[in-house]
């Protein structure tokens, strides 16, 4: 069997990673002359390409380089979308694979799924049914058009695929297998563990000149901001970075690794004075999978509108204020065993939600099939599948 796995963007890092691994147990237990063994190709579309965004999650997390990168790059949907089709239909023309995976949420899943069923070649997705019920979110047109087509959806938890019955997928298509990323989180946590938050800001800090706040008893937030309905308005963003220098005007540390297209938002709106000029705020350059898990572990409070933290805010227990009014992940809010609450970006609500999350304790959850060995259930799904 011919598989081919496609990456793009930086949360895709995290779940293809298990997967890879999954399959080289495989074959290590088949054996290299068994004809049951798998062929794996590794496509990267390029959509993300600094190696801060990329490159370096390759390396800390063991996946080889791409058999083929597309070199995509950065540009509008339509451009990433239209030129990852144009170039992944001449790789899957001479590839000729027999399943094409796919994971998560960004515009190489949307590409690559579309291209692969007009090949007429099977596609499997990893991290199926999940659904905001907010069509204005880019991620949210990608997972319908992927599921929509798919032939195995693989979901993380019972309510995606819940989603997925009720908009008529047929029960044979869906295989609740958990959240592959949490594969990922477990293989590496003891060596977070041990990484020190003072390295990781010195390493990472944007301005090298900036007196280092001390962090006693690891007291300190962790701030990420990327979704266009939050950095893209100049009113929006101001409103919420006010909020946080308030904060660390009041004493609290904030660590804040920044995106580059928040970088670039804030150069445009000419916030980024402000920022640098505010006591207890680190900005740091993005962190690596690994350090970013350490801060995740150390902090008191997470901000941010990453679904993936969300997960793993979850799983560690940190309390976590999802700067969003919605989300396709409701397993990590904290009315279903999570440590998530929704606060979109109002202030009012903001505000009152971290004074009570600072007082709250770290209460781990895991919900079901969390459990490290999705991967592993993903592979079986696709050996075992049945047209
Ligand atoms: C993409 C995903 C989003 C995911 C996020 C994680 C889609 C629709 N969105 O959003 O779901 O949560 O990745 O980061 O696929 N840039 C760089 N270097 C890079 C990559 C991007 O400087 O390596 C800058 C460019 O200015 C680019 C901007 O960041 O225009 C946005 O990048 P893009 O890949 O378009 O989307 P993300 O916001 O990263």
């Amino acid at each position: 069997m011919k598989i081919l796995s496609v990456v793009g963007a930086r949360p895709n890092f995290m779940k293809i990673a298990p997967f890879i691994n999954a399959i080289n147990l495989f074959n290590q237990k088949s054996g290299i002359r068994n004809s049951e063994s798998i062929q794996h190709i590794l496509v990267h579309t390029g959509q993300h390409y600094d190696d801060q965004m990329s490159k370096a999650f390759f390396t800390e997390l063991g996946i080889p380089e791409a058999d083929i990168n597309l070199g995509i790059g950065s540009g509008s949907h339509a451009e990433q979308v239209g030129r990852t089709m144009i170039e992944f239909e001449k790789v899957l023309q001479s590839e000729k694979p027999d399943w094409v995976v796919v994971v998560g949420d960004v515009n190489a899943t949307l590409a690559c799924s579309v291209t692969a069923k007009k090949e007429l070649i099977k596609c499997c997705h990893i991290e199926a049914g999940l659904r905001s019920g907010d069509i204005t979110m880019p991620e949210e047109i990608n997972r319908l058009v992927t599921d929509r087509l798919s032939d195995l959806l693989l979901t993380p938890d019972r309510m995606a695929a819940e989603n997925l019955r009720m908009e008529g997928v047929p029960a044979s298509k869906i295989q609740f297998v958990g959240n592959i990323m949490i594969d990922t989180l477990e293989q590496h946590i003891e060596t977070s563990r041990k990484l020190l938050i003072k390295s990781i800001i010195i390493e990472n800090i944007l301005d090298k000149g900036m007196a280092i706040p001390s962090i006693e008893d690891e007291h300190f937030g962790v701030l990420t901001l990327h979704r266009p309905s939050n950095v893209d308005d100049k009113d929006i963003l101001t409103n919420l970075i006010d909020f946080v220098c308030r904060k660390c005007d009041q004493g609290l540390v904030v660590i804040w690794p920044m995106h580059p297209r928040t970088h670039k938002r804030l150069g445009e709106f000419n916030l980024l004075d402000k920022i640098k000029a505010t006591p207890n705020l680190i900005l740091t350059q993005p962190l690596g999978y690994l350090e970013m898990l350490r801060l995740n572990m150390g902090a008191k409070i997470m901000l941010t509108d990453s679904g993936g933290l969300q997960e793993e805010c979850t799983v560690l227990g940190t309390p976590c204020l999802t700067m969003r009014w919605n989300t396709e992940r409701p397993i990590t809010l904290t009315e279903h065993g999570g440590a998530s609450i929704l606060v979109g970006n109002n202030i009012e609500r903001i505000t009152k939600e971290f004074e009570i999350s600072l007082t709250k304790k770290r209460t781990p959850h895991r919900p079901e099939l969390w459990d490290g060995h999705a991967a592993e259930r993903c592979l079986k799904a696709i050996v075992e599948y049945r047209e």
